[in-house]
């Protein structure tokens, strides 16, 4: 006899709505009946009001609650072609640049381990060095992580066709595989709501895995979870959710990517970011034509600012050499607004070796750099640019975006406190 009384369930469907965003629908009524009778039992309850009085005011019944309901399902490779996306678009690229940072990777929610091991291995397959890469792994299951951090799986994690992958990072260990320590030891495994608003302060990812999860939750919960994603994925980076949730994804931050089955998308411009690439004059701005405000270069309105050996001392106008074809502002725009970031990317920097005084030209630069991803290289072109013209806007705004992303408000409120105060200014000339 199952002893769940309608009050009790009720209680504890609406606790676990607002605890982790269940929608009781995707998991069926009789796995939460099922897991409010487990709990009463173990707890000693026979009456549903005392339960319901019990789930609503005790986190820790609402966590054991949880750890009942979740659906921790997951098996190595699952899918498949996300990992080859991840091999093929991600890592392949990712290793032939040099003095980049390490890749950052999240795996939300990672369950038992296996999505985010599988990543270790496809990147280390792909000859990406441990140390170039981070794996954060995230999931709101305390006994999901436990079995995660142990790295021992029997063979029903392992399905489909090709188990290679087994022989190079594995021991046998009783009727399982245990993973070997390296790949375990690149891991960081962490305990974390995808509703909890603090989940996005750390600095955006390159790639963020969140599949399977959305496909549980509230209309409400899956809102609040895809602006927590958004936030979590780096401009220009990727994300890459479960089968069924491609409809799940919002357009207008994420456009898809890759084949088909892979089911990733990359993250599109958007807001503060847009707003460093628009300022990109229009076509038939001149090379030669004065830094953007139309101010000569001053000194550095900040130590931080400074770029050592550049800037109007230390870097005179450079005239194009003879024979050489002066770089357009114009067809390296239209290049990143048809989202051609190779040659655009290519055409900037020469722009910017022709013209290392111009302030424009950096921004420019710092634009293409921003929209691919590579912020670091962004963050230093808009550096470079409000070195040249302390008054750049465009340049500020930039750099207020890239601090926001970081995490550090304070100096993106400085940046933009800047940017006011210059455009202020115009106005007032
Ligand atoms: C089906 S597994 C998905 C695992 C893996 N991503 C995959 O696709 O194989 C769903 C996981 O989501 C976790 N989960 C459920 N609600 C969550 C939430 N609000 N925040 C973080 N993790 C959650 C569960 O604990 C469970 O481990």
């Amino acid at each position: 006899m199952n002893p769940a009384s309608p009050q009790a369930i009720d209680a504890a469907i609406r606790a676990l709505s607002a605890e982790i965003g269940l929608d009781p629908s995707a998991i069926g009524p009789g796995s939460i009946r099922q897991a409010v009778a487990d709990r009463m039992a173990e707890a000693g309850i026979g009456d549903g009001s005392e339960y319901a009085e019990l789930v609503g005011r005790s986190p820790d019944e609402r966590e054991a609650l949880v750890e009942l309901v979740v659906v921790p399902e997951s098996w190595f490779f699952r899918d498949r072609l996300p990992f080859v996306f991840l091999s093929e678009a991600v890592a392949g690229p990712f290793r032939s640049r040099t003095g980049v940072e390490p890749l950052r990777i999240l795996s939300l929610p990672c369950a038992g381990g296996e999505e985010p091991y599988s990543i270790a291995i496809t990147l280390c397959d792909a000859g990406v060095p441990a140390d170039r890469f981070q794996i954060d792994a995230v999931d709101v299951s305390a006994r999901q992580l436990e079995r995660a951090r142990r790295g021992v799986y029997r063979p029903v994690s392992f399905r489909g066709g090709d188990h290679s992958f087994l022989r190079r990072h594995f021991e046998p260990d009783g009727d399982g595989f245990a993973i070997v320590p390296p790949l375990r030891e690149s891991i960081r495994w962490e305990r974390g709501n995808i509703l909890d608003p603090a989940i996005a302060d750390r600095p955006p990812y390159d790639v963020v895995f969140c599949r399977n999860l959305l496909i549980y939750l509230t209309p409400e919960a899956k809102r609040a979870a895809m602006g927590a994603i958004g936030r979590l994925v780096a401009p220009g980076g990727w994300l890459v959710v479960g089968h069924a949730e491609p409809l799940l994804v919002d357009p207008s931050r994420f456009e898809p990517a890759g084949r088909p089955g892979a089911f990733a998308f990359r993250r599109r411009l958007e807001g503060a970011l847009v707003s460093a690439i628009r300022p990109i004059p229009a076509a038939g701005r001149r090379l030669d034509s004065k830094p953007i405000g139309g101010n000569p270069p001053r000194s550095p309105a900040s130590p931080g600012d400074s770029a050592p050996g550049l800037g109007p001392s230390s870097s005179p106008v450079r005239p194009v050499p003879e024979g050489i074809e002066p770089e357009s502002e114009s067809e390296i725009t239209t290049l990143a607004n048809r989202r051609e970031w190779g040659p655009a990317l290519e055409r900037a920097g020469r722009l910017v070796r022709q013209r290392p005084n111009d302030a424009a030209a950096h921004v420019l630069l710092g634009s293409i750099a921003q929209a691919i991803g590579r912020l670091d290289e962004a963050e230093a072109s808009f550096r470079r640019a409000g070195f040249l013209d302390p008054r750049c806007v465009e340049a500020l705004l930039a750099l207020a975006a890239l601090a926001e992303l970081r995490g550090d408000r304070t100096a993106a409120e400085n940046y933009r406190r800047r940017a006011a105060r210059f455009r202020a200014g115009e106005e007032i000339a």
